[in-house]
């Protein structure tokens, strides 16, 4: 396989990168009084406005060539089909087949997947029904007031961050709880705030093997025995995993557990039976306008010429970034209270999907792979991080996501908030010269002596990057097709790095010493070896604590 720095396309974008380094965005408006026009883009409820970038019709095509010069249109037609590749773990990446509302076949191993992905999506309809109109009832004969998610990362973060940015779509009998930390506190607040004759437990771990999720697993089983009996527990928790092994093990009756599969990653499963609080809150024929939402953005990307293609063009104009003018990280900055999980699930979407250095082919990718992604609501970014995207020393892009329908009646809120959207990109773009800070001073009558002494700091080079992506409105399926667009953009980039974005190995390591290490803290085996540092560490907790655990002779 070739790497990308020995493609024809990624040699001839950088003399016009040497061209475009110094060229500045407002003269490329004033150039072209046709760039908003043309740099803007409409896929279902979702308007991407990408003219405030450092780019100019040579540099997408540049980018476009050298997407098809890496294999984009191939690869992207192999994920459709159910190719395996996800090459590590010999694995189809098929999240596109969880929303497939078309039904069209998809095979995996000549089994047409569809099937199973309509059962256990009918499955999750029934059970949400049931909850929801409170035939299923706990074991006192009560309905369901509480439901509490128990999963991490990818068994989490998904339906965490949909139920809470379609949170006015949601049950009003129902309250959501999500505990995906193995520190104890998360657990106990929720517990204190729940009663287990109305709580519904969700355990959601793919490999239903995560120390974190079994932990808590097991701690709020035992709460719920302080009350309940064995027998009422198959009322009280259900299971969402690929193991039905482990689920059984756990104590979970296997006709609660709801399947997936695994060429569904962690951070791609919200569309499956990890979707199922997200289900359960908003109702079946919510998330099915998730999925629908979602597939939309699907069709949009395999279909649409990569000119005009919203995925393909976030992906390579951050590639763009990235690997040309060496800015090694993306912000998500959403506008909106209720997306405020956003940026954490895009982070992890983005980060554990393309933090690689290996290509497919086990070389040296070569060139840098995925940006650290951050961010917070915009608003309050404003008032904290923004300096450094004005002003520092980074070329940092930025996505700002808002709504274009009102979120509250509360006169006056959405109107300055979205004029702060428009106003940042409009800054980044055009920042403020010497001349206008001079200017403004002057009027304002200060004395020249101290003008000059401010104008430096006062002086904003603008340029910086920004993308608008405007929903018409926050429902299920304008999240559907922002997420699915995400996934794609992630998608899009790992092709261009020749990297496999769908195996996570790098969790690994830090997970297998924690192993010995856990041992080692609780008394069960003696010290072990380790560097000097983490010794020293744990002999510190050994001590502050082996009074209570009663493992000082051990010490
Ligand atoms: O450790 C990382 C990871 O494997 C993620 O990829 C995944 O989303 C998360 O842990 C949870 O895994 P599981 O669903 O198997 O409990």
């Amino acid at each position: 396989m070739k790497h990308l720095s020995e493609l024809p396309a990624w040699r001839q974008l950088w003399p016009h990168y040497e061209e475009m380094k110094s060229v500045h965005m407002r003269d490329l408006f004033t150039q072209d009084p046709d760039r908003a026009r043309r740099y803007w883009l409409e896929v279902g409820g979702l308007t991407l406005d990408y003219a405030k970038n450092r780019i100019t019709d040579q540099t997408l095509n540049g980018l476009f060539e050298l997407a098809r010069e890496s294999g984009l249109p191939e690869k992207m037609r192999a994920m459709f089909a159910g190719e395996k590749i996800n090459n590590t773990e010999n694995r189809a990446a098929l999240h596109i087949a969880l929303r497939n509302r078309a039904d069209t076949p998809i095979y995996v191993d000549g089994e047409n997947v569809m099937p199973k992905v309509n059962s256990v999506l009918r499955h999750m309809g029934r059970f949400a029904h049931a909850v929801r109109n409170g035939d299923w009832t706990g074991y006192t004969g009560q309905a369901i007031t509480d439901i509490v998610n128990i999963g991490i990362g990818g068994s989490d973060q998904g339906p965490l961050m949909m139920c809470t940015a379609l949170q006015t779509y949601g049950h009003p009998r129902l309250n959501m709880h999500f505990v995906s930390n193995v520190d104890g506190t998360q657990l106990r607040d929720v517990l204190e705030q729940v009663r287990p004759e109305t709580t519904l437990f969700i355990i959601a771990s793919k490999t239903f093997t995560t120390q974190e999720t079994l932990t808590n697993a097991h701690t709020a089983r035992d709460w719920f025995l302080r009350a309940g009996r064995e027998e009422d527990i198959a009322k009280h928790f259900v299971a969402v995993s690929t193991n039905k092994e482990a689920v059984s093990a756990f104590g979970i009756d296997t006709a609660n557990m709801f399947e997936f599969w695994n060429w569904v990653g962690g951070r791609y499963s919200l569309w499956s039976a990890i979707g199922l609080p997200i289900m359960i809150y908003l109702g079946e024929e919510n998330f099915i306008a998730m999925l629908e939402g979602a597939h939309l953005m699907d069709q949009h990307f395999i279909n649409a010429p990569f000119e005009q293609n919203m995925p393909v063009l976030l992906g390579m104009i951050g590639i763009w970034y990235i690997n040309y003018f060496g800015g090694g990280s993306h912000v998500i900055a959403p506008y909106d209270q209720h997306l405020h999980h956003l940026p954490r699930f895009i982070q992890q979407l983005d980060m554990e999907s393309n933090g690689k250095q290996t290509a497919c082919d086990g070389t040296p990718v070569g060139t840098d792979t995925g940006p650290i992604i951050w961010g917070e609501t915009g608003i309050n970014g404003q008032h904290a991080f923004f300096q450094l995207l004005h002003q520092g020393t980074h070329i940092t892009p930025i996505d700002l996501i808002a709504s274009l329908e009102k979120r509250s009646n509360l006169p006056g809120h959405h109107e300055i908030l979205l004029s702060n959207v428009f106003a940042q990109a409009e800054a980044f773009m055009r920042g403020k010269t010497a001349e206008e800070v001079r200017a403004e001073l002057q009027a304002q009558g200060m004395d020249g002596e101290k003008i000059e002494k401010l104008v430096p700091h006062k002086t904003f080079s603008g340029n910086r990057p920004t993308n608008i992506l405007l929903l018409d409105k926050i429902d299920p399926r304008n999240m559907g097709s922002l997420i699915a667009l995400y996934e794609h953009k992630v998608f899009v980039q790992g092709v261009v790095w020749g990297i496999n974005s769908f195996d996570q190995w790098g969790v690994e390591l830090g997970k297998q010493l924690a192993k010995t290490i856990l041992a080692e803290l609780t008394g069960e085996i003696p010290p072990q070896p380790h560097d000097a540092s983490t010794e020293r560490l744990i002999r510190l907790y050994r001590r502050a604590n082996c009074e209570v655990d009663g493992t000082c002779d051990i010490l």
